[in-house]
């Protein structure tokens, strides 16, 4: 079946909307060290709109109570906003079937859910699991553990020095042994949008299921998950102005009935005797003990905000941020972007010459300024590039050219006290 996509995207987000936008942000009106706040870091973690909030409010205030379990008013209403949330996701992602969405704490625990429920059964000794240079720890950790702890091996793609994957290198990766792969869509690091539809069909033709890391990709473009043909994808609610403690898995329903389950408990049972427990079917397999209601609705009430907007229309502003950036930093002397990938999220890593980046972030900080340093998660990217560390200015769509150029006046400010 077709789901007919709820987009609209009618009004471009530009001069006449951006106002608008960010008005819907409360945390963007503070000021921080004195200045009003640049809000850079949304590959970390993203903005809250009010509508979010005020869902989230509407249904502590009206609304809570444990899910699946009585026939009293209140449980019937959470447990049926709780799945409407569900049905919200399935639209988002257009995936076949609300049973392949799992709710779950975020993309790290959807990526550990199938590390346990189907590499742990799947994948043994001398297999090979493919992964790349471009891994959050989240997509690296979990298949550690899973080799170390079956004799597995690891294949690692490796990336040039623009940040992109080396294709040719990655289809010579594959042979008998090979298990499954497990990809970021989007790099959080680097920001490369990796060529992953064409990756899975590879994979596919020979047999190996693919499971994409789609934390960087969910918040900013339009996603279906039927044309990726992935088996599995994995996102995290707080990064899509959304709340934390909510991700999902989406998996394939064929694989996921295969699949052990990652926890037991309440809720992921049908009969529970002392010899035999009987598994309750998908999704509520996956889902043991009392979910995180709240969070799941708030993360609905967070796809109906973007719906509004447009994921279309995000790509194509937040691209243009990009590229303006890009423009900016590129030309400054001194300044090292890493990370230029032709196709590219609005993820700008970059160095200055002669300054640690934590003092970077320390100085954009004073300016109220907020951008991300350190390794974000990704060592083996840090290791490429040989540096420890870089700084990072993630752009949103309720960001602006006017606070980039706040960033570049930033940056100047750094090598001036530095110099
Ligand atoms: C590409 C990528 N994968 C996984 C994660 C982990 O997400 P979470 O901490 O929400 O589980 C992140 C978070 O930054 C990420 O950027």
């Amino acid at each position: 079946m077709k789901i007919e996509r709820v987009n609209n995207e009618r009004t471009p987000i530009g001069k006449a909307t951006i106002d608008k936008i960010r008005a819907d942000f409360p945390i963007l009106g503070l000021q921080v060290s004195g200045k009003p706040l640049v809000y850079l870091d949304n590959a970390a973690s993203s903005q809250m709109p009010q509508p979010v909030i005020d869902r989230i409010v509407r249904y502590q205030t009206e609304e809570h109570s444990n899910i699946h379990r009585a026939v009293h008013y209140l449980s019937e209403l959470a447990t049926s906003e709780y799945e409407a949330a569900r049905v919200k996701v399935q639209h988002f992602l257009n995936a076949k079937e609300s049973r392949e969405i799992i709710f779950t704490r975020g993309t790290t625990e959807a990526i550990n859910l199938v590390m346990h429920g189907y590499g742990r059964s799947f994948i043994g000794k001398g297999d090979e699991i493919i992964l790349s240079a471009l891994e959050h720890h989240a997509n690296i950790v979990p298949w550690q553990m899973l080799a170390q702890e079956k004799g597995a091996v690891l294949r690692v793609i490796p990336i040039n020095d623009d940040g992109e994957l080396l294709i040719d290198e990655f289809e010579a990766l594959f042979n008998e042994k090979t298990r499954f792969l497990a990809l970021s869509h989007v790099s959080n690091a680097l920001g490369t949008i990796s060529p992953v539809k064409k990756m899975t069909a590879f994979a596919h033709r020979r047999g190996v299921p693919v499971l994409l890391d789609g934390a960087q990709a969910a918040p900013h473009q339009l996603l279906d998950v039927q044309d990726l043909d992935c088996d599995f994808y994995a996102f995290s609610g707080h990064k899509m102005c959304g709340p934390t403690g909510i991700g999902v898995l989406y998996g394939k329903a064929q694989l996921l009935e295969r699949m052990q389950p990652y926890q037991g408990g309440g809720d992921m049972i049908l009969s529970v005797t002392f010899k035999k427990t009987v598994y309750n079917v998908i999704p509520a397999k996956f889902e043991a003990g009392t979910p995180p209601i709240m969070a799941a609705i708030g993360l609905g009430a967070a796809i109906d905000y973007l719906n509004g907007i447009g994921l279309g229309n995000i790509a194509t502003y937040e691209h243009e941020l990009l590229e303006y950036a890009t423009g900016k930093i590129s030309a400054m002397p001194g300044v090292r972007i890493i990370g230029t990938a032709a196709n590219k999220a609005a993820v700008m890593s970059f160095e200055i010459d002669g300054v640690h980046p934590h003092d970077v972030g320390t100085i954009l900080n004073g300016d109220g300024i907020a951008i991300r340093t350190g390794h974000h998660c990704a060592q083996p990217v840090m290791d490429r590039f040989n540096v420890p560390a870089t700084a990072r200015a993630s752009f949103a769509f309720y960001n602006t050219k006017q606070e980039i150029d706040k960033l570049v006046d930033g940056i100047r400010r750094v090598q001036e006290m530095f110099s």
